[in-house]
């Protein structure tokens, strides 16, 4: 069956930070763009960022992006590639302010300057003391970013197709990326979106994990898609734990609470993060402290009548300052956890947040792999952008507000990288090869044909299960193991999942399917990486391997659909203009 096809200059699948951000510049360049999005573009997951977005204004005391690029580095655990962390670090100001003039409405000083809080791993000079670098508008960043360059969006002429779910790339003869194919949900139509460039802005997927902060969404759709291309999957073993989710509902609780002056504290009483970081305590990187939170809870120090969560308490900054800075948190933590925090700790348990790894990419945005020895060469007309792009920034740990950052500043470099590519290409869009868009629709057959096949939702939560027992904050040996057969077992049955609703009109059952697929491909990425990780590096703390294995270690994982293999590439530690940050050892 011929599909129908839609032409644009840029095809951008995402309506989050970093694909409104890509668009934003492709359409105010003149270029036609579609943005493709399962839900409306300020209902994004970008809409859950609550502390702020960092940048080294210096508003609130001195800062540099030299600074910056320090913790970002350090905090990454040196994963992290050196020249994309100096781009990031130098472009943030001129990202935030340049959002600033786009009506963004940033919390304000007396001189009318923007705001910054502390976040945690963020320092002057190098590791000294905290800085207060995040730029935030109250708890709700995210939300105001959204709705900022939706606007911006609507002004510049952006096409939208919202509740479309993109199904797979396609690739002509020579593997130059043409488009994608996408569902439709109103209608259960499929369609070929043709653009000279793509983007693919599709988030995170926190939803392997049972306990996750993340939205239903966040199901790893731009992997999948890369994955089944042949793309492979970098640092996957890498997954940020927050250490404040509302203990029992997963939902996000601000850093920002710490950075305003909240402490955590045990069934004691006691301050512990003195113990584990006695220079940034509270305000230690998030690995550290969910780290730290989830030995309390291990040692029988947990708070509750079960020990099995940590106190965040913030009554002690007055109903003023919580309702003038924490609305949102009043808001989350009364509906939540039944607990008005201007009287009350709220209780919070690490949760998974974010994924460090993605598809791989360099900081202009182009999609990059593997072409023989050290060498890499660029994916034709692909790019990535926001936390589905591997860039990498943040290597085996991410600090709190980069992510904002990131998304601004990679979203934007992709936007321009694709411009230019857009312009190189000249007038007419390539032909398509015979049979483009059969893989997606091979797979929609396969579905609506599938009798006496497998649930949906059971093949999701033995997926969920499985990460959150194997592959969790700390990581053992043996569950790795077994976590690994498990999770290829599921392979079988994801090949005969069935919807028993086959009709057309927002069939959400024959969507959650589709997601499933993708979802599977980043769990199985994520637990065959960390079991070969043979050290402890940020977020991937294994019981066998204590420490940082430099020597043996310090790289990137590349994790191949095909073969479910393993290949390795080096980590930069080359930065743009400055000398190199050395590995050396990690102290808050
Ligand atoms: O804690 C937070 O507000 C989350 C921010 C982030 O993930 O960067």
């Amino acid at each position: 069956m011929a599909l129908a096809v839609r032409k644009f200059d840029a095809v951008i699948v995402g309506a989050g930070g970093s694909g409104l951000r890509a668009a934003l510049e492709l359409s105010n360049a003149g270029l036609k763009v579609a943005v493709l999005s399962k839900v409306f573009p300020t209902r994004s997951h970008t809409v859950a960022a609550q502390g702020g977005v960092g940048a080294a204004l210096g508003n609130m005391g001195e800062d540099s992006w030299h600074w910056h690029m320090y913790d970002t580095i350090k905090g990454s655990d040196w994963l992290g590639d050196q020249d994309a962390i100096e781009f990031m670090c130098r472009m943030a100001p001129e990202v935030v302010i340049e959002l600033e003039h786009f009506g963004m409405p940033f919390d304000r000083n007396d001189d009318g300057t923007i705001y910054q809080r502390p976040f945690g791993g963020h320092s002057q000079n190098f590791g000294e003391r905290p800085v207060q670098r995040s730029c935030c508008a109250a708890d709700r960043t995210g939300h105001a970013m959204l709705h900022t360059l939706y606007q911006r969006n609507v002004l510049a002429r952006t096409q939208f197709f919202v509740e479309w779910m993109a199904l797979d790339l396609v690739r002509g003869a020579d593997g130059t990326v043409l488009g994608v194919t996408a569902l439709e949900m109103e209608t259960g139509e499929t369609v070929l979106f043709q653009g000279k460039a793509t983007l693919f802005a599709t988030g995170g997927a926190g939803r392997i994990f049972s306990s996750s902060t993340n939205a239903f969404i966040n199901t790893g759709d731009g992997l999948g898609m890369a994955a089944r291309a042949g793309i492979p999957l970098q640092d996957l073993e890498f997954w940020q734990f927050h250490p404040t989710g509302v203990a029992g509902a997963g939902v996000l609780i601000t850093e920002g609470v710490r950075g305003e002056g909240g402490i955590l504290l045990n069934r004691n009483g006691e301050r512990f993060m003195e113990r584990y970081a006695p220079t940034m305590k509270d305000l230690a990187s998030r690995d550290v402290v969910s780290r730290a939170m989830a030995t309390e809870i291990k040692e029988g120090r947990g708070a509750g009548e079960h020990a099995d969560h940590i106190l965040l308490k913030l009554d002690h900054l007055g109903p003023e300052v919580i309702d003038k800075r924490l609305p949102g948190i009043r808001e989350i933590a009364l509906k939540f956890a039944n607990v008005d925090c201007a009287r009350d700790p709220i209780p919070v348990v690490p949760t998974a947040h974010y994924q460090m790894g993605g598809i791989p990419t360099n900081y202009r945005g182009e999609v990059v792999v593997p072409a023989g020895g050290s060498s890499a060469s660029v994916v034709p007309g692909l790019y990535a952008a926001g936390e589905c792009g591997c860039a990498s920034i943040h290597g085996a740990n991410r600090l709190g507000t980069n992510s904002l950052t990131d998304l601004l500043v990679m979203g934007k470099s992709a936007g321009m990288s694709m411009a230019e590519y857009i312009r190189a290409q000249g007038g007419a869009h390539p032909a398509l090869p015979a049979g483009a868009g059969d893989e997606a629709l091979a797979r929609l057959a396969r579905l609506d044909g599938q009798k006496g096949g497998e649930d949906v939702s059971a093949i999701r939560d033995e997926i969920q299960r499985t990460m959150q027992a194997h592959c969790g904050v700390f990581r053992f040996p043996d569950l790795l193991v077994q976590g690994v057969a498990k999770i290829r077992a599921l392979g079988d049955r994801l090949a005969r999942t069935e919807i028993k609703d086959k009709s057309k009109v927002f069939n959400t059952a024959r969507v959650e399917a589709l997601e499933l697929e993708n979802l599977y491909e980043v769990a199985r990425a994520t637990m065959v990486s960390a079991e070969a990780r043979k050290e402890t590096r940020g977020a991937h703390d294994r019981e066998d391997f204590h420490a940082r294995d430099d020597a043996s270690w310090l790289k990137h994982t590349l994790w191949y659909r095909e073969g479910d293999r393993l290949a390795y590439k080096p980590v930069n530690l080359k930065p743009l203009t400055v000398d190199s940050i050395e590995p050396k050892a990690r102290v808050y």
